[in-house]
């Protein structure tokens, strides 16, 4: 692959190159509240083969649709009440839903990995949604990084990963969210997480008014994607420490005064989940070049923390 990949600015003429750039069937990587998204047009095959080409991403491995609003998502997914309920609370923001693929709705088979259901969400961002108003069809849109690395929450983190391999990045402000969607799986009025993510659990159960199943065992995935070793830095990684051994430095949470890095000293998972992608890529610069490896403080398993530990435990996981 070897592409000019253009940085476009967040104003109307980048949103208009890139949306040109994206019904030619090229690659741009746009920013959303969660992460960065590799963009192609989710109708054209040659487009979405780049996808997976670019990233380095197995096949087998389906991609999210990114639309505008929930009609335009009415087009390509099968809709419980469920769903519509879903979609209705937390769209547009951090939440994908797995549904049933509409028959002939156009979109590439690549797109679903021939699977007869279909990830879909409608992005929370100003620069993400003014992307698909001009492009005015779905874009598919894994997070723009090589496949198994840590997910690029600003312009530059997706120019490390993917520069000469994508065709633009229109260049947007550092991701709030921090981390990816929350994925639900919605058969009928059945709801399971796939993945957690930018949306709680507990308030997905709040929605709905009972609980629903925890993410499964990440030994057997749901979700095709979620392979246990991934988001990985190169140092090694070891979770819940209290302290750092004479060989590690510390990613910390809360008040630990011999943290190099501190994801949030106030406890804030909110904020702890915005600044975990982009400090895990800084201490593991600096773990490599000191030959030191990682600890990290432990975090909470409630709220957005569910998903914070999702991540650094697949980071922290035997390499394949
Ligand atoms: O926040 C996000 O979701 C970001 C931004 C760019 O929107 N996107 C993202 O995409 O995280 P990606 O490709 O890195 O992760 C998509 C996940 C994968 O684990 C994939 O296996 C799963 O969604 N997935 C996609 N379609 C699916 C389907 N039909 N059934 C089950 N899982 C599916
Ligand atoms: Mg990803």
């Amino acid at each position: 692959m070897d592409r000019k990949t253009e940085i476009l600015s967040p104003d109307q003429e980048g949103i208009t190159s890139a949306s040109a750039l994206l019904a030619a069937g090229g690659l741009v990587a746009f920013p959303t509240e969660t992460v960065y998204g590799l963009g192609a047009d989710a109708r054209n095959g040659r487009a979405v083969a780049t996808v997976y080409q670019a990233k380095g991403r197995p096949s087998f491995n389906p991609l999210i649709v990114h639309v505008a609003d929930l009609t335009e998502a009415r087009k390509y997914a099968e809709f419980s009440q469920t769903a519509l309920q879903l979609a209705t609370a937390f769209w547009p923001g951090p939440l994908s839903l797995v549904l049933p693929l509409k028959q002939n709705a156009g979109l590439s088979e690549l797109v679903t990995a021939g699977l007869n259901t279909v990830a879909i969400r409608v992005p929370a961002h100003p620069i993400g949604s003014a992307l698909l108003q001009a492009f005015g069809g779905p874009i598919a849109a894994p997070s723009a990084n090589i496949s198994g690395r840590v997910s690029p929450t600003t312009t530059a983190h997706v120019l490390e990963g993917l520069r000469g391999r994508i065709d633009a990045v229109i260049d947007g402000p550092a991701c709030k969210v921090g981390l990816e969607s929350t994925i639900l799986a919605v058969s009928g009025s059945t709801v399971s997480v796939l993945r957690s993510g930018g949306v709680e659990v507990e308030r997905i159960e709040i929605c709905l008014g009972h609980e629903i199943a925890q993410p499964q065992d990440p030994e057997t995935p749901q979700s095709p994607g979620q392979l246990l070793s991934h988001y990985a830095p190169k140092a090694l990684i070891r979770l819940n420490a209290l302290h750092p051994q004479a060989d590690e430095i510390l990613l910390g949470f809360g008040g630990q005064p011999d943290a190099a890095l501190n994801l949030s000293p106030s406890k804030n998972l909110q904020e702890a989940a915005t600044n975990l992608f982009a400090y895990l890529r800084q201490i593991d610069e600096i773990a490599t070049q000191h030959g030191n490896s990682i600890a990290v403080s432990p975090i909470p398993f409630v709220g957005l923390g569910l998903a914070i530990n999702d991540r650094l435990s697949r980071a922290a996981a035997p390499r394949h």
